[in-house]
Order: C-alpha cells, then sequence, then structure tokens
C-alpha cells in the first residue's frame, strides 16, 4: 500500500480550531458555499456522472442542499453530517444520520450499500483523509463512483493546515492521494471548471471576481460494474490562454493596440505614480475589459500565491514592454483612463 499521506509532515492535518467539530457545526448555517454559477457547475457535474437508474446516494458531509439535479431519480437518499436542523431542511434526502467523521472515520453504513457518494465542498476538513476514503470504498458497490467537489473557499479555522497552505492544483493532487493512497479505487478522474464570470446579483460581482473555481476528482470504486462512466474531464491549465493567438498578439501589439489575451482595444491610461519606476511613456496601454481572461484567471493565481486581488495586462508602447499590472478590484485604473473611445 502506498504510504504518501502518512509521508506528509506530522502537522498536516491539524486545524486551527482542534476542537470537538460537534461544537462549531451546532450552529446552524443556511448560507450557500458557493455561489449559484458554481452551485449549477456542480449540479450539472452530478447529473452527467450518476449513470445508474435509481441509485443508493450518500451525501457526505451534508448540509441542507445536496445539489443533486432533477435528472437524477434516486431510489434512496442518505445524509451524514453534524448538524440536524440543516439536515432536516434538506428535501433531497430520505433519511441522515449525525456522524464526526473527525471522531470515527468509521461509516455506520453495511459493505456495499450505496451505487454512488458524493462529498461536496467538505474534504477540505477530514482530518484522517485515508481512513474515510477506505470507508467510502467499503460501503461503495463495485464500480460505484466517490465524487469529491471543492472549491478554494472555507471555514479558515476548520480546514486542515496543508489545504489552507495549497494551491488549487496541489489540492487536486492531494485528494488524487486520498483516492490512491486508500487503494480502493481506479484511477481518478480531475475535473475543473474556473474563469465563469459571476452571477450579476452576488456581492462579490462588482470587484469583477469572478465565480468560484470548482474542482472535482472522482472515481471508481474497483471491480467491473458493466456500462461505463462518461468522462468529463477538463484537462487542468495553470495557463488557460491560447498561446498560439497570444503570441502572435503580442508580435502585433505596436500596430494592433489589442490585448493579446481577448483582442479587446487597450485603453491609454495615466502612467502610474511610483517613486520606484521612471516610465519612458506619458502613457500606458491597459486591458480594462472585465471578461479578459487574463484578468479573470488573475484572482486565482493571486490567491494561489498568497496574494489578493488580480491583474490586467498592460503595454508600455515607447519601449515596447509588456507588464502584469496588479489591481484591487475592477474599477481601479478606471479613474486614470485618459482617452475612452
Ligand atoms: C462547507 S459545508 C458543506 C455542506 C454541503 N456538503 C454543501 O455542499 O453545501 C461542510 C459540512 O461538513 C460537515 N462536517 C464538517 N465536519 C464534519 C465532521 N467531522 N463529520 C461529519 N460532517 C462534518 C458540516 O456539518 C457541514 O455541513
Amino acid at each position: 500500500m502506498s504510504t504518501i499521506i502518512t509521508e506528509l509532515p506530522p502537522d498536516s492535518f491539524v486545524r486551527a480550531d482542534d476542537t470537538a467539530d460537534a461544537v462549531f457545526y451546532a450552529r446552524e448555517r443556511t448560507v450557500h458555499h458557493l455561489d449559484s454559477v458554481a452551485r449549477s457547475t456542480v449540479e450539472e457535474l452530478i447529473g452527467h456522472l450518476i449513470i445508474e437508474d435509481n441509485p443508493v446516494l450518500l451525501d457526505l458531509m451534508a448540509s441542507c442542499d445536496s445539489h443533486i439535479p432533477e435528472s437524477v431519480k434516486p431510489s434512496r437518499v442518505v445524509g451524514l453530517g453534524l448538524n440536524e436542523r440543516e439536515l432536516a431542511s434538506n428535501s433531497a434526502l430520505n433519511d441522515f444520520v449525525i456522524h464526526d467523521l473527525n471522531k470515527n472515520p468509521e461509516l455506520p453504513f453495511e459493505e456495499e450499500t450505496f451505487d454512488v457518494v458524493l462529498c461536496t465542498v467538505s474534504v477540505d476538513y477530514m482530518t484522517d483523509p485515508r481512513r474515510v476514503f477506505s470507508e467510502v470504498g467499503r460501503i461503495l458497490k463495485p464500480g460505484g463512483m466517490f465524487l469529491v467537489t471543492f472549491s478554494n473557499r472555507f471555514f479558515q479555522e476548520k480546514v486542515v493546515k496543508i489545504w489552507r497552505h495549497a494551491t488549487g492544483r496541489q489540492r487536486i493532487n492531494l485528494v488524487e492521494t486520498y483516492f490512491e493512497d486508500s487503494d480502493q479505487f481506479d484511477e481518478p478522474t480531475v475535473f475543473v471548471s474556473r474563469g465563469k464570470p459571476r452571477p450579476a446579483d452576488d456581492k462579490y460581482a462588482p470587484l469583477g471576481v469572478p465565480s468560484d473555481p470548482v474542482f472535482a476528482v472522482y472515481a471508481e470504486k474497483k471491480g467491473s460494474y458493466g456500462s461505463s462512466r462518461p468522462t468529463i474531464s477538463a484537462d487542468y491549465d495553470d495557463r488557460p490562454f491560447e498561446w498560439d493567438e497570444v503570441n502572435a498578439r503580442k508580435l502585433d501589439l505596436r500596430n494592433t493596440l489589442e490585448c493579446p489575451y481577448c483582442a479587446t482595444k487597450l485603453k491609454k491610461v495615466e502612467v502610474p505614480d511610483t517613486p520606484f519606476t521612471e516610465w519612458t511613456s506619458d502613457y500606458m496601454c491597459v486591458c480594462l475589459n472585465d471578461e479578459c481572461p487574463y484578468f479573470l484567471f488573475g484572482w486565482d493565481a493571486m490567491s494561489d500565491q498568497g496574494g489578493s486581488g488580480s491583474y490586467r495586462f498592460m503595454y508600455e508602447p515607447s519601449i515596447q514592454n509588456c507588464y502584469l499590472l496588479p489591481v484591487s478590484n475592477k474599477t481601479e485604473l478606471r479613474e486614470y483612463v485618459i482617452e475612452d473611445e
């Protein structure tokens, strides 16, 4: 058996608040953990990957919403979580159990009970994921699927240390490791959805922050199943651009003055007022398109580096230099536009 998890630093699974989870989760939280666009992505993913006609489902670490679309017609859905009122308000559940996985990773179900186990935006709170994944393997039918979905938002005090300090790519690797280390599953598949525009009515929309990213890692329990599950793997790409096009546009930038990432005309903006740089141009050319992928993906990239905000593409015409210009929201810089055609 692989020993990858046990080779991690010994404090990897401690939390800032290591008191009993039952205390923290005693307070009912009816808030959504993802914005509505990201929740739809999770629903679509669940609908796409569940191929059983009337599956028996377990929602592991469940709350008031199991994100199961209408197209899925389960014969039974069981929720396992910590807050009774949240679970009682979840209309998808036929039944629920209150069970603290971090106190006892053994799941209170018979072997081969479920066709599918879902764990949505919660894997980051497991302090002994190896045993929990192994238990999920035990209670799944052969060929049954474990779908683990997560984002980059979490309760800071309850998330395990290794997760808090990881980038999106590292979190994916970690969950793949959980699957592989349990030795119960076929090779896991990765799905990523990032950079979708945030819903207009969301409180963070005015900042220009894109929709919460949705990462998923899923695998089937070893064993024959018959029909095969569709793959819906969006390859993880840390640089989600068409590089040939970007580079071609960069070569022509001097003539076009168009953003290499989105082909939008660059705006002339007053040079940044900084004592550290002597600019050789009277103005800079900046992409202020809020849908530009460079700006949309910048939020994730900055957060992966432990920072905040995003960045705009900037071009200095006199010396033909390209820069990354950090911004904290989408309105920043607009007052310095000197030519707005
Ligand atoms: C961020 S919420 C996600 C809830 C739900 N899966 C969703 O998609 O909205 C985390 C959930 O994990 C559950 N949870 C946290 N720690 C747990 C533990 N030690 N054992 C069982 N459930 C736990 C909490 O009850 C909470 O509902």
